[in-house]
């Protein structure tokens, strides 16, 4: 059962927490940071600055989970349909999330996070991908909460890549096709040993999946906000997981 952290949370946010059953809190949120662009161009300001005011919601998503004993979140970093966009909003995302690493990583393990990125990092830049293997090592013998960034990720890039491994071990005579297990293709892909997401949250109001964590998601609850990612803090996430604690999962069956 996860420890509840108090010490942060303003008052009315701790009103909100007595609400929560912690034996019903998720194991893993996932969630799709969406609207910087849009928050930055009704402000006034070129869609950069909506990515950098981006990274304070990071942070208050990554205190609260923590707080809140929440083991796993992932968070929609960069897509692989993200590289249609200008070179210069490329630029500057890959440079804020490769300086916002650096420079949070000391902290990070200070907190016992465990960091990692999902997705091609093949395809990242020399400098980022340098950065991303720093922090997964630095972090990676912590046992506190799970970051996973998904920078180039795509849910069919990740699936057509177990396909490759599993084709590749059926030739080899390592896996035969006929006796292939669902188990088998989660173990395929790009981080086996963390557990399907029980929440995505996504903000900005679209309802659709873009191409996240196709597999993993099967079974997750979804919750979506109007609100555009700069503006989402941790009453938001406690209105999500209030939100959360009342619908009756059923994988598939029906209702106990
Ligand atoms: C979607 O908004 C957001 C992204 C493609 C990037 C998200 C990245 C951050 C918040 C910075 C992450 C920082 C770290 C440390 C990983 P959009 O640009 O698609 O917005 P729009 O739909 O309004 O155009």
């Amino acid at each position: 059962m996860p420890d509840f952290d108090l010490t942060n949370f303003s008052t009315e946010e701790r009103a909100q927490i007595a609400l929560l059953e912690p034996e019903r809190m998720p194991q893993h949120i996932a969630v799709i940071m969406d609207g910087n662009g849009r928050w930055a161009t009704r402000q006034g300001l070129p869609r950069v600055f909506g990515h950098a005011a981006g990274v304070e919601s990071v942070r208050a998503m990554f205190n609260a989970c923590d707080d809140l004993g929440i083991r796993y979140i992932t968070l929609y970093s960069f897509s692989t349909e993200n590289w249609s966009r200008p070179a210069d909003e490329i630029d500057a995302l890959m440079n804020l999330i490769d300086m916002q690493m650096r420079s949070e990583a000391e902290h990070l393990n200070r907190k016992n996070a465990r960091i990692r990125q999902l997705g091609r990092v093949e395809d990242l830049p020399e400098k980022l991908v340098e950065t991303l293997r720093y922090i997964e090592e630095l972090t990676c013998k912590n046992t506190g909460i799970t970051i996973q960034f998904a920078i180039n990720y795509s849910g069919r890039a990740e699936l057509l890549d177990a396909a490759k491994k599993l084709t590749r071990a059926a030739a080899n005579g390592e896996i035969n096709p006929d006796t292939l297990t669902e188990a088998d293709v989660a173990a395929a892909l790009y981080r086996p040993d963390v557990p399907d997401p029980d929440l995505v949250i996504r903000t900005a109001g679209e309802m659709r999946v873009s191409n996240y964590l196709l597999w993993q998601i099967a079974y997750s609850e979804f919750w979506v906000t109007p609100l555009f990612w700069p503006e989402f803090r941790a009453p938001h996430l406690l209105e999500a997981l209030l939100n959360y604690q009342q619908r009756k999962r059923k994988f598939g069956g029906i209702s106990a």
